[in-house]
């Protein structure tokens, strides 16, 4: 992990008005261009972290550096926040305002002042991106749940961020809306935007992430997405279980039935190309 640390909270401490410490002297890293998945039980802090990481909320102690740089959390200071990280929550209707898909798209670009132009190229790019070009006219009411995901999405990306930060994006999608908006954000991470997803679901962090990061009571855990879903210790304390691929990768060595030191299998395509290496006597390795 030699990639540049882009976003930092440092002995960060957060409780809400009148309630008890929800995250208290947390060290957490975002590194440009390194895929992150945020896991930890419900209330665990996920959102309260990723609304520290967008500026949203303000840490009582600790502070949020953007490579290196403090914050600071006046107009100017969040102005440039915002055109670094963008934060799109869980709940599509908590973000969602404007009257049609492309005024609402338009509505930060417009906030940042750019001329119209560059607003129609950025709304273009952004819908194009998130594949809802045929949506631009439509009332944002009339959208299927899915369709207002991925405008809530296009929101943040037509920011142009550096750090996309996505709370939850795959809850509520059925199988295909998951798939499509992975394939979204594989396309966006091409484009060089880091993406950073909260999720409670461990076999999409093995299959989508490069990192991942354990939200525990004893603070974050991070390192390479393989190897922190194999700590069965941290997922315990995170209150979740061993993601099934490296289970059944687990059972499937110990059996002698495939050899290496490979991780996984992340994905059913990955577990069929264990199987039939090993049936076929050829090299058992995870691509
Ligand atoms: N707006 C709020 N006001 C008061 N307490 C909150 C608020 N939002 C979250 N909390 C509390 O903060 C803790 C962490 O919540 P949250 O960050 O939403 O966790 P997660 O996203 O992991 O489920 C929980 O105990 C929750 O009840
Ligand atoms: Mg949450």
């Amino acid at each position: 992990m030699s990639e540049s640390v882009l976003l930092a909270l440092r002995g960060a401490s957060f409780a809400y008005e009148d309630g008890p410490p929800v995250l208290g002297g947390l060290d957490f890293e975002v590194r440009e261009g390194r895929a992150l998945a945020l896991l930890g039980r419900n209330g665990s802090g996920k959102t309260t972290l990723m609304r520290l990481l967008s500026g949203g909320l303000r840490p009582d102690d600790g502070e949020l550096t953007v490579e290196g740089r403090p914050v600071r959390y006046d107009r100017t200071g969040l102005t440039a926040l915002r055109t670094t990280v963008q934060l799109v929550v869980q709940d599509p209707d908590d973000q969602l305002f404007a009257a049609s898909v492309g005024q609402d798209v338009s509505f930060g670009p417009l906030n940042l002042g750019l001329s119209d132009t560059e607003v129609r190229a950025r709304v273009a790019e952004s819908l194009a991106a998130l594949d809802i070009t045929a949506l631009a006219d439509r009332p944002t009411h009339l959208l299927s749940y899915g369709q207002r995901k991925r405008t809530a999405i296009a929101g943040a990306v037509a920011m142009r961020p550096r750090v996309l930060i996505l709370d939850e994006p795959t809850a509520g999608l059925d199988p295909d809306g998951q798939e499509r908006l992975l394939a979204t954000l594989d396309g966006l991470r091409e484009n060089g935007t880091t993406v950073v997803m909260a999720t409670h679901d461990v076999d999409l962090a093995l299959r989508w992430a490069d990192d991942a990061a354990l939200l525990t009571p004893s603070g974050a855990h991070t390192g390479p997405a393989a190897d922190v879903l194999a700590r069965t210790d941290l997922l315990a304390a995170a209150g979740l279980r061993l993601p099934w691929g490296v289970a059944v990768g687990r059972l499937l060595r110990a059996q002698g039935l495939v050899t290496g030191s490979a991780v996984g299998p992340r994905s059913p395509e990955e577990l069929a190309a264990l199987v039939t290496a090993s049936v076929t006597g050829g090299d058992a390795h995870v691509p």
